[in-house]
């Protein structure tokens, strides 16, 4: 499978590293303004190739896209310590119009994964420009958040993260919910699981583990500038997903209607495989889960009012 990826900096280049040790890419492009950059970091991560699946990495131009089966547009500014997501918007949306016609130009089949934040906004930006369908412009949404919940969760129940379920739904970013009524160890409900393992869900181990995932960004933005390991490995497993046609139930980004709101991209547990998401599931959700659903859908919405799409 072939995969381009639009922006070398630390996001795009950290997929790139990812996708070569889960081998999921047999060639990869890197297009970034910055060419040189785009070529030492083709460069330092094809270094890994002897110790990963055979594959090709290098820099090129939008033109070198061709063939590809994914795009993933990492491009833009990130935040600075202090700054949100949705802080991003105007400056990442006006990089969008132009990167998303050139992508399209030059490889019409790609599915688009959007990894630039505000990550829901920017992919309802991309959907717009692209005209494709909307189970082909995939953000990558609250993925990343969902292994910050599954891991923290897993760290408190002494359980495996691949054993421990959880989805965190809605915007990536402040106003996003955690689905505790959902989590899960194995099939037994997390507060179930956690007391049998004597490590009861007190308030205040929920308001950590809340705070653990929501404030995750912040705290790693203040200390080192930006995050780009957790995203780019989440990148490269929704990736891994459309490759082997999976059918990967995933928490991503697609425009649907949520809970009443029309039309709006946010994150829920959906369905991915080779044409993208084709399915989503609505997980069962108590009252105030959904309250807040919502209300993050609605605040997306109102954001995409601002620009003129
Ligand atoms: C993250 O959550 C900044 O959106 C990025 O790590």
């Amino acid at each position: 499978m072939k995969i381009g990826i639009v922006g070398a900096g630390m996001v795009g280049s950290a997929a790139a590293f990812s996708l070569v040790m889960r081998g999921v890419a047999s060639r990869i492009v890197l297009v970034d303004l910055d060419d040189a950059r785009a070529r030492a970091e083709a460069e330092d991560i094809a270094h890994a190739i002897p110790f990963a699946s055979p594959a090709r990495i290098e820099a090129g131009g939008y033109g070198d896209l061709a063939g590809a089966s994914i795009v993933i547009l990492a491009c833009g500014v990130g935040q600075k310590p202090g700054e949100t997501r949705l802080q991003l918007l105007a400056r990442n949306a006006e990089v969008f119009r132009v990167v998303v016609g050139e992508v399209r130009s030059a490889s019409p089949d790609a599915i688009l994964l959007v990894a630039s934040n505000p990550v829901d906004i920017m992919t309802q930006v991309t959907l717009s420009i692209s005209g494709l369908p909307a189970g082909r412009v995939i953000g990558s949404g609250t993925i990343l958040d969902t292994a910050r919940f599954r891991w923290l969760l897993s760290r408190h129940l002494g359980i495996a993260p691949k054993s421990v379920h959880g989805y965190v739904l809605g915007e990536h970013g402040d106003s996003e919910v955690l689905c505790w009524s959902g989590a899960r160890a194995g099939t037994v409900p997390a507060d179930s699981a956690a007391e049998q393992v004597g490590r009861p869900i007190t308030n205040e181990v929920r308001q950590e583990i809340d705070d653990g995932v929501r404030r995750a960004a912040y705290r790693i933005i203040e200390g080192k500038g930006a995050t780009w390991y957790g995203i780019g490995a989440g990148l490269s497993r929704i990736a891994a997903a459309i490759g082997g046609d999976e059918g990967a139930i995933l928490t991503v980004s697609t425009v649907s209607d949520v809970l009443g709101v029309s039309d709006v991209a946010c994150s829920l547990p959906r369905v991915v495989g080779a044409n993208g998401v084709t399915q989503e599931l609505l997980p069962d959700l108590s009252p105030a889960e959904a309250e807040g659903l919502e209300a993050s859908a609605a605040m997306l919405k109102d954001q995409v009012g601002t620009l003129s799409l």
